[in-house]
């Protein structure tokens, strides 16, 4: 046991929307410590474009945005979870411009709305293309200014959860997730110090994003590699319907710009979708056309070139008038400047890129896992608000609204334990490691993980290709846990663990799901088959082969 453990009420892992969120409802309430791998502001969040689904205009109704969710997510979707969540997204709005976050207004002051694909009315709050850097900036600026009652520790990297029933190995409080366990701590690596230390805290909140990194092709920030989801998978939490991935449609294919997205907002504003030959095919794909759901645009597109074998499709917005393209997508227009495309008079360049991990660690309607003391927001839980297939711009929503309802339940938490009566964790078992002799083993194994997973684990997947993923996951998760192991601790280490965890969680449960539904498309089962599959797919440890 190590006495020199640190103490907090709450640990928050992550500082996007949701982490941040939910960091500034407590403050003043109870120890906050903010771990946060990189700098305070890299995440998903600062990279959003299109904005925040929320019914705000008078023509617009809650059931309309709830049937459109319901729409996307292909029977998947928890019907209650949607329901409140859309109803609280005028509450979300509102307090995100309380902290502080600017959103476009018209004339008259009113909120501007955008659209995108799969919603039926323009209702999404925007601040131009650069939504996210405004609610991240703000948030940010807010925790600053409660820097007594948050403690933030940036480049600090949560390594795995301390929990009752691991730390006591067996000795009479049950099996890791099972109804007596709860959390005790982190276990985090100060990435400049390289040093483990063991955190305590009773209530312990994953808000790690999304696993955009398990793909070769991303519109993610580096730091998405799964972290939270890996984390309460080998605790014992249940994680559930990894197989629904979701592939942005548009992101900038250019061989000198990685992760730019083409918002889908530049369809919302009339966007036509060409081939190589400038033929438009989406009309022929679904009604909606180029405002489909994202799975049949990013599948409308996958077949487009793989059937004529080009490199790329293009997005056309020449027919639209220059001034308002420059005014209302700032970002995107001088990003494509950069790489000589001037979006007024060229069509722009276009590939899917793995977006959004709609499955994740399996939660209650208040962010709760089964494990006592762990809850998940945002990106990295699955609460069933998405369901088979996200519809744009509700995960900001999502992690705002869940953000609110968690740091209840976290207060709620702290009232019925109390601070004082956590055991203290042991500490880390450095053992007989010592750091890395070879990275190049490491970087080899990232890029293969990236690369199957984007060849066989795609847009469109076939047994044989999974089958085919499996092997070499199971051989690269040997190899990786062989590693981690022998050598000292090391970032690129852990992440390379997650990343090849999470994948193999994607590819048992696109496996199991025996169907094709939503983002899970399967050549060897192409319908949905309401009478088995209309029901989440959960995976917990081991993981079920
Ligand atoms: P993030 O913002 O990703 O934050 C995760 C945090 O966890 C980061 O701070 C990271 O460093 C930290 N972290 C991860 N692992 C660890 C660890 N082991 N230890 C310590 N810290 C860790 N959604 C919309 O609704 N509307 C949009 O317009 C939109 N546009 C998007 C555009 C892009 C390019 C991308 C990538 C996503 C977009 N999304 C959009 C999705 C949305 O941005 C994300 O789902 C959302 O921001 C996730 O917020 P989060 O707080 O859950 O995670
Ligand atoms: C986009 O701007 O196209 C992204 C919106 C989202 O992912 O919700």
């Amino acid at each position: 046991m190590s006495s020199a453990a640190e103490r907090f009420d709450v640990i928050v892992i992550g500082s996007g929307i949701a982490g941040l969120s939910l960091a500034l409802d407590l403050a003043d309430r109870c120890r906050v410590a903010v771990l946060t791998k990189a700098a305070i502001d890299e995440g998903s969040t600062r990279y959003a474009q299109g904005g925040l689904a929320a019914v705000l205009a008078p023509s617009d109704s809650f059931e309309a945005h709830v049937e459109d969710t319901l729409v996307a997510g292909a029977g998947l979707c928890r019907r209650a979870v949607v329901e409140s969540v859309v109803r609280q997204g005028p509450a979300a709005v509102a307090q995100l411009l309380e902290r502080g976050v600017q959103l476009d207004r018209d004339e008259d002051g009113g909120l501007k709305l955008t659209r995108e694909g799969g919603h039926g009315a323009r209702r999404i709050v925007h601040y131009a293309d650069a939504t996210g850097v405004s609610i991240e900036a703000a948030l940010v600026a807010r925790i600053r200014e409660r820097s007594g009652a948050i403690e933030v520790r940036e480049h600090t990297i949560a390594v795995d959860l301390i929990t009752r029933a691991r730390t006591a190995r067996g000795r009479g409080v049950g099996l890791p997730g099972s109804r007596d366990d709860r959390v005790l701590g982190v276990y985090a690596l100060d990435i400049a110090r390289n040093e483990v230390s063991a955190l305590a805290a009773p209530v312990v909140v994953l808000a790690t994003g999304g696993s955009g990194r398990c793909y070769q092709f991303t519109s993610n920030p580096d730091v998405a590699t799964g972290d939270g989801v890996a984390m309460a998978y080998r605790a014992g939490a249940r994680v559930a319907n990894m197989e629904f991935f979701q592939f942005h449609p548009t992101a900038l294919f250019h061989p000198r710009r990685k992760h730019l997205l083409i918002s889908e907002a530049l369809r919302g504003e009339g966007g036509i979708l060409r081939n190589a030959a400038g033929e438009r095919f989406m009309p022929a794909a679904h009604p909606l056309a180029e405002l489909a759901p994202r799975d049949i645009v990013a599948r409308a597109i996958d077949r487009e070139l793989k059937t004529r074998g080009d490199a790329s499709v293009f997005l056309d917005m020449t027919h639209l008038p220059p001034d308002f393209l420059v005014e209302r997508f700032p970002t995107i227009f001088n990003a494509c400047k950069e790489v000589d495309i001037d979006l007024r008079s060229q069509p722009i360049p276009v590939v899917p890129a793995a977006h959004y991990q709609c499955g994740g660690v399996l939660v209650d309607s208040e962010g709760r896992t089964q494990i006592r003391g762990l809850l998940a927001i945002g990106e990295v839980s699955c609460t069933g608000i998405h369901g088979a297939n996200r519809l744009a711009s509700n995960s900001l929503l999502e992690a705002a609204v869940y953000a609110r309802r968690a740091a209840a339940i976290a207060l709620e938490l702290l009232a019925d334990t109390g601070p004082a009566d956590v055991p203290l964790p042991g500490g880390w078992d450095a053992g007989v490691a010592s750091p890395p002799d070879e990275k190049v083993l490491f970087n080899q194994a990232w890029d293969e993980v990236r690369r199957l997973m984007w060849n066989y684990v795609g847009i469109v997947r076939s047994n044989r290709r999974l089958e085919r993923a499996k092997r070499r996951l199971e051989l690269l998760y040997g190899e990786v846990r062989e590693e981690y192991w022998r050598f000292l601790i090391d970032a690129d280490l852990i992440e390379l663990r997650n990343l090849v965890t999470v994948s193999r969680l994607v590819v048992a449960s696109a496996l199991a799901r025996q169907e094709s539904r939503g983002l899970h498309y399967s050549l060897d089962y192409p319908e949905a088959d309401d009478e088995n599959w209309l029901r989440d797919t959960v995976l917990r440890r081991p993981l079920a082969d």
